[in-house]
């Protein structure tokens, strides 16, 4: 058997390979070998060949998701509209899921987006013609139209709402919409004016009798200068997770946290001052929402207690909602035992000592005392129980300044086995964006706090990769 050494690889290519290698439950090594033996298959020539086979290694490199069984395959008809541009991040989204994507746009869609920019992020061809000679030798339509387990439309314009609820065909889009049996999604987006239109109300109510989905639109500012009110399309981020909602998640085959109990913190807390006022932060629990999402997906069973966010449940997670430090240790305690335990919560250091019963009102008195009191600290209590302290604890260090000092700081204070420092400070965007750039630091055996910096990643590459370093450093069966 021959051997072949790769020199200068790029640390994120090496993180994402370890990524799917563990979530595959390969070894890394194992991995390659499958990369390399499928990059260097030949496909057949046909037009429409198995996507499972031609696309898996390159769907599998965010390392999610295990995609060399069945993909799950979701359509995208892009209509003409301005927010079109916003369905390329759609497209991503939807693969950052593990989806295999395949992209249609109308004629009215290629004014505002291309076909090469949509077929370059699917990575796949973007189809656009009912009249394609090189698809329609073996009716390309409907093939596009059942070869997928769902057709997402984004942006739904008024114009393909119009023809959908009137079953007009004389486009590809339309028609595929037409000559489907799979469920569909729109996700509309046009002027407020055209939204309520009575014409545009009738078959929005029509589509909704014929057992189409919809989600959004969004109220806002519009695209024309000086216009809001609802329209707006909904974010890509939010049509993707609508979208896994509809389809379960993506098949695995590996369950590499099959029998473990995971528990997870994510978001703000929010410390009352009286009834109607609170002290709260920017945490937008993305964070820890995709890592339960990750270990969900990975096998193990997740209790996720979460601060007020604005986010969706992830699908076979048990999610508590809390708003005070203290509602979430009591929900912490309460979901013990636990294997591993991930504190991403933001949660607030000091509270109110007394929060007024009633509002508090102006009175000539001047502006009230507010004197805090320190919160419970849950990573440090849960890191030094006795009993019932899950084998495998880690810390999330937010930092605005001296970042890897104060997190060893904290590292080394709080208890914990492993922590995570990130960066928050206002120009990095980290707090209520989608990316992170993360620091691990855990202890070599000498006891020395070694830290390990990633690159910049999305929240669900960051999740990946900590599920993957979890799976490593648990050998054995399930407590
Ligand atoms: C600049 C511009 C922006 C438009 N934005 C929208 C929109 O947001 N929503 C919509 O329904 N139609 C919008 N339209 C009108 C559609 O492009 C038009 O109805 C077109 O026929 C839709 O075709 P399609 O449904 O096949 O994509 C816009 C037109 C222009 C010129």
């Amino acid at each position: 058997m021959a051997s072949l050494t790769v020199r200068k690889l790029d640390d994120a290519v090496k993180a994402r390979l370890r990524a799917r290698a563990a979530v595959s439950g390969r070894s890394v090594e194992e991995e390659i070998r499958v990369i390399l033996r499928e990059a260097t298959v030949i496909p057949p020539p046909t037009a429409f060949d198995d996507p499972a086979s031609r696309n898996a290694a390159s769907l599998r490199d965010k390392g999610f998701f295990n995609v060399s069984s069945r993909l799950t395959k979701v359509t995208v008809i892009v209509g003409g509209g301005i927010a079109a541009y916003k369905a390329l991040d759609l497209i991503r989204r939807l693969r950052e899921r593990g989806f295999f994507v395949r992209c249609v746009m109308t004629n009215a869609a290629q004014q505002f987006v291309t076909p090469l920019s949509a077929g370059s992020l699917s990575n796949e061809r973007c189809y656009t013609d009912l009249f394609d000679a090189s698809s329609e030798f073996d009716a390309g339509h409907i093939r596009l139209a059942r070869d997928c387990d769902l057709i997402v439309v984004a942006p739904a314009t008024a114009d393909l709402m119009a023809k959908m609820a009137n079953g007009l065909a004389n486009d590809l889009a339309s028609a595929i919409l037409l000559a489907s049996d799979r469920p569909v999604l729109l996700a509309p987006a046009m002027n407020p004016l055209m939204w309520n239109n009575p014409a545009t109300r009738r078959n929005v109510a029509r589509l909704a009798r014929d057992g189409v989905a919809m989600i959004g639109p969004d109220a806002g500012e519009m695209a024309e200068a000086g216009e809001a009110g609802v329209g707006r399309m909904a974010e890509p981020v939010a049509i993707a997770a609508a979208a896994a909602r509809m389809l379960g998640p993506p098949q695995t085959q590996a369950q590499p946290l099959k029998g473990r109990r995971v528990l997870i913190t994510a978001g703000p807390t929010r410390e009352a001052i009286d009834p109607v006022r609170y002290i709260a932060n920017r945490s937008s629990g993305k964070q820890g929402f995709a890592i339960a999402a990750a270990a969900q997906a990975a096998g193990a069973e997740v209790t996720l207690i979460s601060g007020p966010v604005d986010l969706d449940d992830p699908p076979g997670v048990t999610v508590a909602h809390v708003e005070s430090a203290r509602q979430m240790l009591a929900a912490v305690e309460a979901a013990l035992p636990s294997d591993i335990a991930i504190f991403t919560a933001a949660v607030a250091d000091w509270r109110v000592a007394h929060a007024g019963a009633q509002k508090l009102k102006k009175t000539e008195a001047g502006v009230p005392p507010l004197q805090l009191i320190e919160n419970p600290d849950i990573l440090a209590t849960i890191s030094n129980l006795r009993d019932e302290r899950p084998p495998l604890v880690i810390g999330f260090a937010a930092e605005t300044e001296h970042l890897i000092g104060n997190a060893k700081a904290k590292f080394a204070r709080k208890g914990c086995d492993w922590m995570i420092a990130n960066d928050v400070s206002p120009g990095t965007g980290v707090m209520g964006g989608d990316r992170n750039t993360v620091h691990l630091l855990t202890r070599g055996e000498d006891g020395e706090i070694r830290t390990e910096s990633f690159p910049v990643m999305t929240k669900e590459e960051v999740a990946a990769m900590l599920i993957e370093r979890i799976i490593s450093a648990l050998p054995g069966p399930a407590a």
